[in-house]
């Protein structure tokens, strides 16, 4: 017998979506990083203004303080720039005077999406302009039989999912972010998201791009071809570049179609071993449908829980318990074409991994509401984690085998150092959480302060990127560099390609305006 009891008809606790803004009690992160100084760029002028409001119009130049706060201010509330302009331009060629005018004033820019960014690189250090793509949010086309489709670089990921929904497609990527961040500033942080597992990288997806170059030049591959072997593959470039080569302005991508059955169970298991074997064990035996599958520690439960003010699925029937004891939990999703065929693969799976004792406890989604609220408790960990005064992230690839050693190495070293402790407010931390895409062979490290501070930053790196270095890891595995990692590349990457990283920047940006202070 399945031995799973049943979500109720829990309201989906909302905050996950459009993301929050504080009024600004940011420290600027020239006065947190002093040893990070200005390069030798132009400064804006009145002539400057002046020139930006006659190629796109008054309203979409904002020099006001106030207003400019949401663009000089990143999403972790540790990096605050000091820009006094942004623009929002509304075409791909008005976005190239722009960038021709500041190649040829040598003036800095920060190209930015919905700023949802999680590594600082979205935002200004100094007075980098802020170039928002914010106005350019138009579906330029959908083919209904190839599912391809061509947008511009500003449209918010949740609208693009919402128009493909609507014709029976699915945006092949997914994530807590939807509805602020562009699917520009996917592509140019190659996100990774909730379903890599069953749709891959962007890598593969985006069949071309529209990009303004650094010199203001329009390269354009908007491509709607799935196979095109004439020579280099200069889109994968733009892919992944943080804005330090052009700026997109176009996305062309392959959509596949919307499965019509999804399922979600949501599990607890006793150890990280049972993570491991029901990841496997999952893979063979639900894998066709199998799209994806999350894990998540205790620790970021009691966050989240915090932070949603919701009974958690697994203690439904227990009001007294807060979030059950389980170590660890997993979030597996199905989706197929076919529901009862889906259903039953998920119930024999389920029925034989709670049967030999992988799994202690479990619940499966009934509905779409459920489903979401389910979600909710694995997407809104993002948010949880920054709701006590900041956070410090780690984004991790490293083997299975040791991707939980790292949390564990993180609260044992910050205890020895006397910094952690949930109920005591005069310690820095609160606590380090585990999730993420462990599907992809991806942890998420959330170290939860009370507010930003260097002993613990010192206390975290560059030790956190020693370890994963010696544990043949990645110190970044989705989020991208940005500010947050640029002098750490080396720990992930050889002498040899990041010298060829420094020759294609300075190929296409030699006077390096493009974004500076981050990724290189
Ligand atoms: P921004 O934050 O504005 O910019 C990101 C970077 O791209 C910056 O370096 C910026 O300069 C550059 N950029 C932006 N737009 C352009 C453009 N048009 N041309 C050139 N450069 C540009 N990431 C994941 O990988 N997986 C996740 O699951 C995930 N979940 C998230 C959940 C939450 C709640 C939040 C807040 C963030 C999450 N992120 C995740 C991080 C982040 O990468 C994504 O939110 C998103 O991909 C960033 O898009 P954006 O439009 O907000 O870009
Ligand atoms: C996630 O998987 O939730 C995202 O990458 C965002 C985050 O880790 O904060
Ligand atoms: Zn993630």
């Amino acid at each position: 017998m399945l031995m799973l009891q049943r979500v109720s008809k829990a309201r989906v606790a909302g905050p996950v979506g459009a993301l929050l803004r504080w009024s600004s009690t940011v420290r600027l992160t020239a006065e947190s990083y002093p040893q990070v100084k200005r390069l030798d760029f132009g400064q804006i002028t009145p002539q400057t203004v002046d020139f930006f409001k006659s190629v796109v119009g008054e309203s979409a130049v904002v020099t006001d303080q106030d207003d400019l706060l949401f663009y000089n201010e990143d999403q972790m509330r540790k990096y605050r720039g000091q820009s006094s302009l942004c623009v929002k331009p509304k075409t791909t060629q008005q976005v190239s005077e722009i960038v021709k005018y500041c190649h040829e004033h040598k003036l800095a820019l920060v190209p930015q999406g919905g700023n949802t960014g999680l590594v600082g690189g979205s935002v200004p250090v100094f007075d980098e302009i802020v170039l928002s793509l914010s106005g350019m949010n138009k579906i330029r086309s959908f083919d209904h039989t190839s599912g391809i489709l061509k947008a511009d670089a500003g449209l918010i990921l949740e609208n693009a999912d919402n128009f493909l929904a609507e014709n029976g497609y699915i945006f092949p990527l997914d994530l807590g972010a939807k509805g602020s961040c562009h699917i520009g500033g996917n592509v140019a942080a190659n996100a990774g998201g909730l379903r890599l597992l069953r749709y891959g990288s962007l890598h593969g997806s985006v069949l071309g791009l529209e990009v303004v170059l650094p010199d203001g030049t329009i390269y354009d591959s908007m491509n709607a071809l799935r196979k095109d072997n004439t020579g280099y593959d200069l889109k994968q470039l733009f892919i992944g570049s943080e804005g330090t080569l052009g700026v997109i302005t176009g996305v062309s991508i392959l959509c596949p179609a919307r499965p019509k059955a999804v399922n979600i169970a949501f599990l607890g298991l006793e150890s990280y071993e049972a993570v491991q074997n029901t990841f496997k064990r999952a893979r063979s035996e639900l894998c066709e449908v199998l799209s994806a599958f999350e894990f998540m520690d205790r620790q970021s439960q009691w966050q989240a829980k915090r932070f949603l003010k919701t009974s958690h699925p697994l203690a439904q029937d227990d009001p007294d318990v807060d979030v059950p004891e389980y170590p660890f939990y997993v979030l597996i999703e199905t989706s197929g074409s076919c529901k009862e065929h889906d259903d039953a693969k998920l119930e024999t799976f389920l029925e034989s991994i709670m049967e030999d004792g992988t799994v202690a406890d479990g619940v499966v989604s009934q509905d779409e509401s459920q489903l979401k609220t389910l979600w909710t408790w694995r997407e809104g960990i993002s948010e949880a984690s920054n709701m006590d005064g900041g956070v410090y992230k780690y984004d991790v690839s490293l083997p299975l085998p040791v991707m939980y050693d790292l949390i564990e190495v993180l609260r044992a070293r910050l205890d020895e150092h006397g910094l952690r402790s949930i109920s005591d407010a005069s310690k820095p931390v609160v606590d380090v959480v585990g999730y993420g895409h462990i599907g992809d062979g991806n942890v998420h490290v959330n170290v939860i302060v009370r507010e930003y501070n260097k002993t613990v930053e010192k206390c975290l790196e560059p030790y956190v990127y020693q370890w994963i270095s010696d544990h043949h890891g990645s110190i970044s595995a989705e989020h991208g560099l940005g500010f947050q990692k640029k002098n750490y590349i080396g720990y992930s990457k050889s002498e040899v390609e990041i010298a060829l990283m420094k020759d294609i920047k300075s190929k296409f940006d030699p006077q390096g305006i493009m974004n500076p202070y981050k990724y290189l």
